[in-house]
């Protein structure tokens, strides 16, 4: 099959809305020289890129079959059947008391955070193998870190790493390799997307909302890795033949490194303070 991007290797990245770490993964495979295929779920959140040569821009919705689809026949015609990189970085969060979460939420969450990454996966698995590409998940130090409020954006994260790591393994007779990133604090719009959800009527976690909303808006992170180091770094990982876990972004290896030694009751009480439960006791 013939190919329309000159021999370039290529890229196909979800979730490239501007200022996310979308966006800044496809300026860097750019400036690599890799042809990017940018998507996002609105083209026009993609406009900052459309001068760039060697970028393709596609509307893809993780959680749309049709969508999916179209994309695959697009990257199929332009990159000669094959496709070197997929990031699966589309993501979504919900910050609310497990109790109180509505399920219809939780369970779209999951359709972003897990099924749609599987969804890309299976549709886009035919150029990856016949590329013997890379497959590049974005995760959070979220799937370990159980932060109260986070319960359901934990749970898709720590269902991806375990999704992640078992098709490393399944794929790795074929040649293809499967990265995932443990991504600590990166500066992105990941809060701006918080919408204050009053706790329903007699919730049992009232004493604690404001902590809950500080959560939501960002207010209690504690400092950010800027998206464009986060990328030159994951970049910089993924085109140097990482494979298995990568921890980048503010707090990733500080993190990991203090959850596998301080004791539970250590974590407990700290999670206690900062998440406002010890108001409930
Ligand atoms: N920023 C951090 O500190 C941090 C830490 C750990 C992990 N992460 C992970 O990094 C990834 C990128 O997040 P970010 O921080 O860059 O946040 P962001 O700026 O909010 O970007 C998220 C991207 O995902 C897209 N998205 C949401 N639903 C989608 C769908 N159904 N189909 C396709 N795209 C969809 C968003 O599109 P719209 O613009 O249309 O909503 C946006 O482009 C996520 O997986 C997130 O969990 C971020």
């Amino acid at each position: 099959m013939t190919s329309e991007t000159n021999f370039l290797r290529s890229v196909l990245i979800t979730g490239c809305s501007a200022g996310g770490i979308g966006s800044a993964l496809a300026e860097t495979f750019h400036s690599r020289g890799l042809h990017v295929f940018a998507t996002a779920r609105s083209a026009s959140k993609m406009a900052h890129l459309e001068k760039l040569p060697n970028i393709t821009l596609m509307e893809l919705d993780v959680t749309d079959a049709k969508s999916i689809e179209a994309a695959v026949e697009v990257v199929t015609a332009k990159a000669g059947g094959k496709l070197d990189y997929l990031v699966n970085n589309s993501g979504q969060s919900i910050v609310m008391p497990a109790l109180d979460t509505n399920i219809q939420d939780a369970k779209k969450l999951f359709d972003v955070n897990l099924w749609g990454v599987v969804a890309v996966t299976q549709a886009f698995s035919p150029l990856i193998l016949a590329a013997k590409g890379t497959i590049v998940n974005i995760s959070s130090i979220g799937a370990f870190v159980h932060t109260p409020w986070l319960a359901f954006y934990s749970a898709s994260k720590a269902a991806l790493d375990a999704y992640t790591h078992t098709i490393r393994l399944e794929l790795s007779p074929f040649g293809v390799r499967v990265v995932l990133v443990t991504a600590g604090t990166v500066k992105t719009n990941i809060f701006k997307h918080y919408e204050e959800c009053p706790l329903p009527p007699g919730s049992i976690y009232k004493p604690a909302s404001n902590e809950i909303q500080a959560l939501g808006k960002g207010e209690l992170v504690q400092g950010t890795m800027p998206s464009d180091e986060f990328a030159r770094k994951v970049v910089d990982d993924v085109l140097g033949g990482a494979t298995g876990t990568i921890r980048r972004g503010k707090h990733a290896t500080v993190v990991w490194t203090l959850l596998s030694i301080f004791p539970t009751w250590l974590i407990d009480r700290l999670m206690f303070v900062s998440s406002g439960l010890g108001k409930l006791v």
